[in-house]
């Protein structure tokens, strides 16, 4: 039986669980206190660029699934079922902070009218979960309620796939009548097979950290392998194709760059240090995670400072702003340190990305925005691409060559083949492939 559902929060994992649960044919009404967004999503505009999601949107509007209001209390009041899917951004201290979980946590204890299951989608620190429910059993002693963690592995960018299709659902519960509840609520995954893992509050607020710690920690590691390979003269590529053919590594994840990004990763991976020093657990793999990810964002503007000497007066053209292709987010972009470090060295920039322009702009307001790749390339003496969108890698050689003042590439995604710039005399730099200029190039062919 289809549930009524009310989803706190229309941001990336909100609003793409509001919009996923009402086409699984559940009644859905998703709320904010941001009005203006609201509005934008009552008219059927979505306020974020996320593939496919404008159509789902509407689809759902039309058919009366869906409904967006301001007005927490009365959302609550009409459901079965509350998700809290509101932001937990990095605080101070490490840990999220937890202001808007715990505002809407009141706001569900002033209406909790009826027996209801309060669902944690944002991302919290293992223990919230059993502090929220022994908060309500204080709070609303007389009225029965569960309280159930649902962690979220959507990627942006492919999120709505990741909605209809995740690999597992985690549900963290402690009765038997919320495990019905959200049963009913994730039918429809059900009939398609999706492996279903029930088990306690912690754990399933554990699996969320550990999942995001451990792809961060790959990344890290295939980092490091990748700037040992560009000094060992190795390809990283088929070092990663090689190790990714074991079936215990697997490939996916294994590609190195300017260091990952994103509102998750980030904050998640100093959340888990953090809780381990809380409980006075070692958690250094993690802390040097953390700090290996900020030298690799660094790293990409030093390895240019060391070809050119300096930065100084230089004309450097970025390509990318995201955190990564297919999104407007540039949080934690690998973007807005290079860009500080650009500038720090009294660099001129020139910034091109086909999403997040506007959002970067809120971070750096005075460097120069272009139309497009060809605009952003004029008169530049480096190029760096740091996003791998899939416009990036149709970049015109000889179009670069007629245009750019210099002739150094620094491809940190390996998103270009280096040769026909090379052949046009191009200089390139990518990540974890040994730096070849273009006159080397000519005396290796030569001596072939
Ligand atoms: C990540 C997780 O992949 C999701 O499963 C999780 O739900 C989400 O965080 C979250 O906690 O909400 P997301 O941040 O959208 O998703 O992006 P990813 O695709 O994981 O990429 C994160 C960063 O790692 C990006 O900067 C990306 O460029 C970088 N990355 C990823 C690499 O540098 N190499 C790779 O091989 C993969």
């Amino acid at each position: 039986m289809s549930k009524n559902i009310c989803v706190v929060g229309t941001g990336y994992v909100g609003l793409i669980a509001a919009v996923g649960l009402a086409d699984f044919g559940n009644q859905v009404i998703a709320v904010d206190k941001n009005a203006g967004k609201i509005k934008m999503l009552q008219a059927g505009k979505s306020p974020i660029y996320e593939p496919g999601l404008s159509d789902y949107l509407q689809r759902n509007l039309e058919a009366g699934r869906l409904a967006f209001t301001t007005d927490t209390a009365l959302a609550i009041r009409e459901s079965d079922v509350v998700f809290i899917a509101v932001g937990t951004p990095e605080g101070f201290d490490g840990q999220p902070n937890m202001n808007h979980v715990t505002e809407v946590v009141h706001s569900i204890a002033d209406n909790l009218d009826s027996y209801k299951v309060i669902v944690i989608k944002s991302t919290v620190p293992v223990g919230t979960n059993r502090r929220i429910e022994k908060y309500l059993k204080t709070r609303c002693s007389e009225q029965e309620f569960d309280v159930v963690s649902n962690p979220e592995f959507l990627r942006e960018g492919s999120s709505v796939q990741d909605f209809f299709h995740p690999d597992r659902t985690v549900i963290g519960h402690s009765s038997e009548r919320a495990k019905q509840v959200m049963f009913e609520v994730y039918r429809a995954l059900n009939l398609i097979s999706v492996p279903f893992l029930w088990c306690s509050l912690e754990t399933a607020e554990l699996i969320k950290y550990a999942s995001n710690a451990f792809l961060a920690t790959k990344i890290t590691y295939i980092n490091q392998m990748a700037n040992l390979a560009e000094e060992v003269g190795a390809d990283i590529h088929q070092v990663a194709g090689a190790m990714g053919m074991d079936g215990r590594i697997s490939a996916k994840f294994l590609h190195p760059g300017p260091g990952y990004g994103g509102s998750c990763f980030p904050k998640d991976t100093k959340a888990i240090v953090a809780t381990g020093d809380q409980y006075g657990v070692d958690m250094s793999l993690i802390r040097e995670v953390v700090e290996a990810n900020e030298k690799q964002k660094k790293r990409v503007v030093s390895r240019l400072e060391e070809k050119l000497d300096s930065l100084a007066g230089k004309t450097v053209a970025i390509l990318g702003l995201a955190f990564k292709q297919r999104t407007d987010d540039v949080r934690e972009s690998p973007s807005i340190t290079i860009v500080n470090e650009l500038i720090f060295r009294d660099a001129q920039v020139k910034a091109h990305d086909p999403e997040a322009m506007d959002n970067f702009k809120k971070h750096f307001p005075y460097i120069d925005y272009c139309e497009n790749w060809e605009e952003a390339v004029k008169d530049a003496h480096v190029l760096i691409i740091a996003t791998e969108w899939n416009e990036y890698r149709s970049l015109d050689p000889r179009k670069m060559r007629e245009t750019m003042k210099g002739n150094l590439i620094c491809d940190t995604r390996n998103l270009l083949d280096p040769r026909p710039f090379m052949d046009m005399g191009f200089d390139y730099m990518g990540t974890g492939r040994p730096f070849i200029n273009s006159k080397q190039l000519s005396e290796i062919r030569t001596v072939v």
